[in-house]
């Protein structure tokens, strides 16, 4: 095990802000992992699990031990005339894997193409577009449970996935995820009822096809880190009660909402952002992006606290607006390496 000192985390985190980590060090298998623990115990340091930073807001220096996710391989466990169930190493790039079930002709994933990140971080957030959900597809998650000082699989019943949340997000700081498990079906509809995918396929009614609308769906609205550091969507979008959005929409009348099946309604934190005035809007180095309000921008070597600033201005105007607290989606890490709650900071 190689644990380096003062590693720059700049080009490991997808909104490039520069930290530096005290101890740092690459996971490529379970004994890794097993190592990793036992350093950080002996050292008394905490644990920073860092998968592919497409989703984390880590400050200028963190003191802990830093994780950095490599697991790799794609292997059959399962297959019967339905399916196949895969178990994918953690540090598996999330884009690269769909790809390659699209070429096994599995169904199930193509929704979720071009999205940033590896395999291990899917089911933290339950990440999920265009309809589609990534812990329908998750048969179980293997981790190490520092609680329970134990290597073991969660099912994914008992993973709670539920919009942009599961388990792992409940209890930041207790799990590091090894592998996850696939069970994707061989046969299946193509999901296509989310907003205009359906235009966008048209007749070509394939894997391959759905995937590449997905991909220039995305391209189109969402920018690249390479040109703009960013995290993806910024904020959740909000799920309010019905009285709530009765309230809004009474004065908006344009609002986009997503009924849910609780009776609650899902409000698109894009369009209140935009309305609130901060589409293409920047306060110093960090701002919304021109295409699409959601997406938070490092516009020129920004830190932890001027994303703070910006955010906190953006949350304060919609607020202003609408009596609505937006959330932020990315997971925000302490100096000690902890993940801590947004409302905390
Ligand atoms: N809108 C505006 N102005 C904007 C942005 C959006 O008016 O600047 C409006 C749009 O016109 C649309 C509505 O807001 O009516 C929703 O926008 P969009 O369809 O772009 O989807 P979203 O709600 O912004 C969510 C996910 C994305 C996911 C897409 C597609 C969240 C927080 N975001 O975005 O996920 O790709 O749906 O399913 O749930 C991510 O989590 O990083 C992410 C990109």
């Amino acid at each position: 095990m190689n644990i380096q000192n003062n590693v720059q985390l700049k080009p490991f985190n997808t909104l490039s802000l520069s930290s530096i980590s005290s101890h740092y060090v690459k996971i490529q298998n379970i004994a890794d992992v097993l190592d990793a623990v036992a350093y950080a115990h002996l050292a008394n340091l905490n644990i920073l699990v860092l998968s592919g930073g497409s989703n984390m807001l880590l400050p200028e220096h963190v003191h802990s031990l830093v994780m950095h996710m490599d697991i790799q391989g794609i292997e059959l466990i399962a297959e019967d005339a339905q399916s196949q169930t895969l178990r994918v190493g953690a540090g598996e790039n999330w884009h690269q894997f769909v790809l390659w079930t699209t070429r096994q002709q599995l169904y199930g994933l193509q929704n979720l193409a071009l999205i940033p990140g590896l395999v291990g971080a899917s089911p933290v957030q339950n990440i999920g577009a265009y309809g589609v959900e990534v812990g329908e597809f998750i048969q179980s998650v293997q981790v190490y449970d520092r609680e329970r000082q134990q290597l073991r699989s969660i099912l994914a019943a008992e993973c709670d996935f539920a919009y942009r949340h599961s388990v792992f997000k409940d209890q930041p700081n207790r799990y590091i995820i090894t592998h996850v498990t696939f069970k994707l079906p061989k046969h299946a509809e193509l999901k296509l009822g989310y907003g205009d995918l359906k235009t966008a396929v048209g007749d070509d009614l394939t894997p391959q096809n759905l995937q590449q609308q997905v991909i220039n769906i995305r391209q189109s609205k969402l920018p690249d880190p390479k040109d703009y550091p960013n995290v993806g969507s910024f904020f959740k979008n909000p799920v309010v009660t019905s009285q709530v959005f009765a309230r809004i929409s009474h004065e908006f009348p344009n609002l986009p909402h997503y009924p849910q099946a609780n009776g609650q309604v899902k409000l698109a934190a894009g369009w209140l952002i935009d309305q609130a005035g901060w589409k293409g809007k920047q306060l110093g180095k960090v701002g919304m992006f021109h295409k699409q309000a959601l997406v938070l921008v490092n516009y020129a070597d920004a830190n932890l606290t001027d994303v703070q600033a910006t955010y906190h201005a953006v949350q304060q105007d919609v607020y202003r607006k609408f009596h609505i607290q937006l959330e932020p989606e990315p997971v925000l890490f302490a100096k000690d390496g902890l993940i801590r709650a947004h409302t905390d900071a």
